[in-house]
């Protein structure tokens, strides 16, 4: 079915600021990691370890969306939990500061679009702090979908907005935040059922925590 007027509207807007938010983090590349860890005491890298840990014993290759530099994959590795990791960003800068052993390979693609693989080539996907960047969540779920095998997972965050609205959080670095109804709405209409949801403080911006769910959602 071609798309309504309306899904054009939100796949253009997805675009424009697609452009924006990709120089972005190529000019911050060299100093995200740093800047995360040292600054705002993220703590999803360490969390999200953890609840792969026993996922690990039957599912263990995953596509890890807006990967950055691998914060994630490093802390999963420092946990000792062997995954194989194909890492995916749009900026080729974030892509080039990977310097993880979990990551055998990386691939630059817009997480919005079609992706390279092959149907139910993976295990699961992660995608940690993508969907601040993203003005509806179905444009990733229905990309997703197709390249994760029946029985895999998906473990992803997002900002549950104070309203029932997507609301832009801050102009000048473009977060949005979405109601959680929506993301679960979404969820459903790709293909995925809830399995978990947990409301976690995750870093440190000027003297609060900012707080972002984290799902956990299986493919049946
Ligand atoms: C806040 S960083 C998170 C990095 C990593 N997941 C972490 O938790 O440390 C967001 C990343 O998402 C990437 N990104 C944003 N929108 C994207 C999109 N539409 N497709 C692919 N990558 C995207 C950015 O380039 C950036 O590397």
């Amino acid at each position: 079915m071609p798309p309504s007027e309306s899904e054009k509207q939100i796949q253009e807007a997805q675009s424009h600021l697609g452009t924006i938010i990709r120089d972005l983090y190529n000019q911050m590349a060299t100093t995200y990691e740093d800047h995360l860890r040292d600054d705002c005491q993220y703590t999803l890298p360490a969390t999200v370890a953890k609840l792969l840990a026993p996922i690990a014993k039957t599912h263990t290759n995953f596509l890890e969306l807006a990967v950055g530099p691998g914060n994630i994959g490093k802390a999963i590795a420092e946990a000792g939990i062997d995954l194989r990791l194909t890492g995916a960003d749009f900026s080729e800068n974030m892509l080039r500061m990977i310097d993880c052993p979990l990551y055998h390979s990386r691939i630059q693609l817009d997480a919005t679009h079609p992706m390279p693989f092959e149907d139910n080539t993976f295990d699961g996907a992660l995608f940690i702090l993508l969907m601040e960047h993203i003005t509806d969540p179905l444009l990733v779920f229905q990309q997703v979908y197709p390249v994760i095998r029946r029985g895999g997972l998906l473990l992803f965050t997002f900002m549950p907005s104070q309203s029932e609205n997507v609301e832009m959080l801050e102009h000048e670095s473009t977060l949005i935040s979405h109601p959680r109804e929506m993301v679960h709405r979404e969820l459903a209409s790709a293909g995925f059922t809830l399995l978990k949801e947990y409301p976690l403080d995750t870093y440190i911006h000027g003297d609060e925590w900012r707080v972002h769910n984290l799902i956990l959602a299986l493919k049946e």
